[in-house]
């Protein structure tokens, strides 16, 4: 039987039916809720791909079951910005042309976020250290550290 779980998802409350909310949080947001942001990479914890903020802290969303989610404020890159309106990390992103294919660039962009948060200046180890559970299987990496630099510069 299906069951209802709700979740503060990018400042709005929403409830999902799931048959099973012991499920990966990353399901619930990309095929309940169709938020795309999150990706699928390697489905166990190894990628970082799928990272989303929970309670402002990175987490991996194929890790944390639903349930473990619910009654805490999930933030997935929808909710930093938007096209129209691009955060200033997805916007130093763009201006740094990090992305060669771009399916790392959910993780890094959460994580660097999270990074900019607690570290207004960080250096380059620490930029290294916060995006550590990235893979970037393209190679983007110096472009990557220098939008995460761009970054800090505009906050
Ligand atoms: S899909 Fe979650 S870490 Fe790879
Ligand atoms: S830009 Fe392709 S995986 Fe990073």
């Amino acid at each position: 039987m299906p069951t209802s779980v709700s979740l503060d998802v990018n400042g709005r409350v929403v409830t999902v039916e799931v048959d099973d909310p012991g499920m990966p949080l990353l399901y619930a947001l990309r095929d309940n809720l169709q938020l795309k942001g999150p990706r699928f990479g390697c489905g166990l914890g190894q990628c970082g791909t799928c990272a989303v903020l929970l309670d402002d802290e990175p987490v991996l969303a194929c890790e944390i079951s639903l349930t473990k989610a619910a009654n805490k404020k999930v933030v997935t890159l929808e909710g930093l910005g938007s096209p129209e309106k691009p955060s200033p990390v997805q916007q130093a992103f763009i201006d740094e042309q990090a992305a060669q294919c771009g399916y790392c660039l959910n993780g890094m962009i959460i994580h660097a976020t999270a990074l900019l948060a607690k570290t207004m200046n960080p250096t380059i180890p620490e930029i290294k250290k916060a995006l550590a559970d990235d893979l970037c299987r393209c190679g983007t990496h110096l472009r990557i550290i220098r939008a995460v630099q761009r970054a800090a510069r505009r906050a």
